[in-house]
């Protein structure tokens, strides 16, 4: 696959260009005596604290995890901010480096906004629970040898870096280098964006082009609530599918329904209900309103295009949700381990739910994988695609549905099944080639 060997070269030299990521520690002249860049960070324990990591400091915590938990993790660049930071990603899986077929890719994207800055801590927090609970968790390790995690820690390295600690309001560092709005950058599925795109948005987009993402969640902070697709309403005008666009309605704060309500309901319960506060649904103040069991529809909280969750969705089949960590944006750094113990249950909790629905592959009369064939289920109107491997997977909740499957050259196929709630269905479907032979 291009793309895995890209990211195999972009790992090698980055393992072997410190400079890309600062640093290492200072060190006195003693211990200069026996400096060692590569086995240095052995000597120390493991550890990540609860305070703020600045472009550099984030950068070495992920290549000290990397080196040391190398059978687990896997570290890679998706491209550079606009200021020349790279966007890091970790892969924390017990396959790091390769996709394992029939199984799911999910991921984190925290610090979009560069001055709400709690989610991107929690990531830091959360890789390093999961590589050492691997092998003595049971959970975790399910987990890991079931799904490869990917964490983009910070999508606004530059933004975070002029933003203030104790901040808990305001814009300053929200924006990209440009003064841009990331979350406002990507293409809209009801209306016409016409934001010149950035260079981080382009780095996410060619990378969620490249891995096919089952589910997704998004960090932010400013509020507390977990909110999930549609973002935006409808633009009859410009919608692209009459018959989807006919079921919205198009005034503004009315929720936007998507067909996958149900679920997209349940995956944000599932945040705000294992969350320690999330799911009493308080208001952050008297002037902010309150949310039902910590959750809303985007669009009924209030309208925006342009959002990366609608994106997710959309356009590559993924299931993303806007998770709200905190009332204040940037809080003092002592207040990171209550944000921790409040989120941590949650952020492990979602991610499972990638195993929950409908998956299998799609394959020819010779049981080759079909690729980009159309899978869809009936009643909602968001069509899926197969991978290269003809995997295809779809969150559902327990009950009967029928799926449509379509590929170009091939007899479409209408099959019924069963989704129950103890563990997904597996579905492999065989496509009969209309080829005149
Ligand atoms: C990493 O994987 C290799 C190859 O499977 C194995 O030999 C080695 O023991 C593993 N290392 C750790 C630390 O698990
Ligand atoms: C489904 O298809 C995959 C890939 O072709 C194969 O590995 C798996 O064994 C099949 N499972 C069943 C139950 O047919
Ligand atoms: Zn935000």
């Amino acid at each position: 696959m291009i793309f895995e060997s890209i990211l195999i070269l972009t790992m090698t030299l980055t393992s072997i260009n410190s400079v890309a990521i600062g640093p290492e520690p200072t060190i006195d002249g003693e211990s200069a005596r026996h400096y060692d860049s590569r086995y240095s960070i052995f000597d120390k324990p493991y550890t990540v604290d609860f305070k703020y990591h600045n472009y550099d400091k984030m950068s070495r915590f992920l290549r000290a995890t990397s080196l040391r938990f190398q059978n687990l993790t896997a570290l890679y660049s998706i491209g550079k901010s606009v200021k020349g930071r790279d966007l890091w990603v970790m892969v924390v899986s017990s396959s790091p480096y390769e996709h394992m077929i029939g199984k799911p890719d999910v991921k984190y994207v925290a610090n979009i906004h560069g001055n709400e800055a709690v989610g991107r801590e929690l990531m830091l927090h959360l890789i390093h629970l999961l590589v050492t609970k691997y092998g003595s968790d049971a959970y975790i390790t399910w987990l890991l040898d079931n799904t490869r995690i990917h964490i983009l820690p910070s999508m606004n390295p530059d933004g975070f870096e002029v933003s203030k600690e104790g901040f808990c309001e305001g814009s300053q560092g929200r924006y990209n280098a440009r003064g841009f709005d990331l979350n406002r950058n990507f293409p809209d599925y009801f209306k016409q964006n016409n934001k010149k795109t950035q260079p981080e948005t382009e780095a996410v987009r060619e990378w969620v082009s490249k891995i096919q993402f089952v589910l997704s969640g998004s960090l932010h902070g400013g509020a507390l609530v977990a909110s999930y697709p549609f973002d935006n309403t409808p633009n009859s005008r410009l919608c692209r599918s009459a018959p989807l666009c006919a079921m919205f309605q198009s005034y503004s704060s009315a929720p936007s329904i998507s067909p996958d309500d149900d679920v997209f309901r349940h995956l944000s319960l599932t945040y705000s209900q294992n969350h320690g506060s999330m799911h009493r649904g308080e208001a952050c103040s008297p002037s902010q309103r309150g949310f039902k069991n910590g959750i809303t529809n985007g669009a009924e909280w209030y309208p925006l295009t342009g959002g990366m969750q609608d994106f997710n969705y959309v356009w590559n089949g993924c299931m993303e949700i806007t998770f709200e960590l905190s009332c204040c944006k940037y809080p003092p750094a002592e207040d990171l381990k209550h944000y921790w113990e409040e989120n941590r249950v949650s952020l492990i909790k979602f991610l499972a739910e990638a195993h929950r629905g409908v998956h299998g592959f799609v394959v020819d009369e010779n049981g080759n994988p079909i690729e980009r064939a159309s899978v869809k289920v009936k009643g909602r109107d968001v069509s899926f695609l197969t991978t290269k491997y003809g995997e295809f997977w779809r969150i559902l909740m327990p009950g009967i549905y029928k799926l449509e499957v379509y590929a170009n050259g091939y007899a479409p196929r209408d099959i019924e099944f069963m989704v129950i709630e103890q563990h997904p269905t597996l579905l492999n479907v065989t496509l009969h080639s209309t080829k005149v032979l």
